[in-house]
């Protein structure tokens, strides 16, 4: 007989400089602790930590809030072009997409892709694929983040990335959250597994890769997973995703491995954030930006990180 592992569960909705009033607070706990809620539920089922990582994220895709999905911000020529990734921490095999259009559940084909001899495909063959599967034609473009692209139009895109939390400006609707999503799982069986989608930065040039499907923002072994957020840039540079696993696959604790990771981040100036957990079932989470937007079940309880200190912080459970 098999032993079964208490499942572990961590989201996140992006990161980011500002989480507008109580009222958005409010809002993207309720959306995040809702999913958490649900993903768990299914975990607890004995859902593999794969198909719970798809589900998560095709939950969060959905969530117009959200930059990833229905929802992701338009880049310099007004286009929306998504990216996501899926790593099978027990197979220790990474799979995704970057800058694909007109789908709704990008994570969908990251999880195609898995099992294909070719798994990480870019814009044109992206598209091949969405045409080969023949997944129906979707706009993932939503009124706010139209009016959002036009108002920088005007200043000729001056911001480093879109606002993870949208201005009140902008009506009721924008004071929820908004920013790459990820989700990481340890399921019953002990497997990890992590998966991160966006719509990218917002604004960028076309042909800009997002950290978010390549291993520097979303990696897992058998040992440890981590989903990032934040400016690519960025992650790409510190190689965040992975840089936590090996340490944690060599030895170190991941509370450690997310403080030194994040320490060096910090010293870097880095603007990002990742979640984690290990296959022994610690949860870890950390940022340099402002805020992250991240939520996780331990079997015990379920928390959240919205309302951290502005500045680097890491915690572990
Ligand atoms: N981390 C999402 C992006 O920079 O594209």
């Amino acid at each position: 007989m098999t032993t079964q592992i208490q499942p572990k569960l961590i989201i996140h909705g992006g990161a980011g400089s500002s989480l507008q009033g109580k009222g958005g607070v409010a809002k993207v706990r309720q959306l995040l602790h809702g999913i958490v809620e649900e993903v768990y539920t299914m975990l607890l089922a004995g859902a593999s930590a794969k198909s719970a990582v798809i589900w998560g994220c095709q939950l969060l895709e959905d969530e117009p809030r959200f930059n990833a999905g229905t929802g992701s911000v338009l880049q310099s020529d007004g286009q929306i072009r998504m990216s996501a990734s899926l790593m099978d921490g027990a197979a220790q095999s990474f799979s995704g997409v970057i800058n694909v259009s007109r789908v709704k559940n990008p994570i969908h084909l990251a999880k195609f892709l898995q099992d294909a001899s070719d798994r990480v495909l870019s814009d044109y063959g992206a598209a091949e694929l969405v045409r080969e599967l023949q997944i129906p034609s979707y706009d993932a473009l939503t009124d706010m983040r139209l009016q959002e692209w036009i108002k920088d139009r005007q200043n000729n895109f001056q911001r480093t990335m879109a606002g993870v939390i949208a201005e009140s400006e902008l009506g009721e609707s924008s004071n929820a959250g908004r920013g790459t999503i990820g989700v990481v799982v340890l399921d019953t069986k002990g497997q990890v597994a992590a998966g991160t989608s966006t719509g990218g930065k917002g604004f960028e040039r076309i042909g800009r890769v997002s950290d978010s499907a390549m291993p520097a923002g979303n990696y897992a072994t058998a040992n440890a997973g981590v989903s990032c957020t934040g400016i690519g840039e960025d992650i790409i540079d510190e190689c965040l995703a992975p840089k936590i696993v090996i340490r944690v696959s060599d030895g170190m604790s991941l509370q450690t491995a997310m403080e030194k990771s994040l320490t060096e981040a910090g010293a870097n100036k880095r603007d990002l954030g990742a979640i984690a957990l290990d296959a022994k079932g610690a949860i870890a989470w950390g940022k340099t930006s402002d805020i992250l937007l991240a939520a996780f079940h331990n079997g015990d309880k379920l928390g959240d990180t919205l309302e951290l200190p502005v500045g680097k912080q890491t915690g572990c459970i």
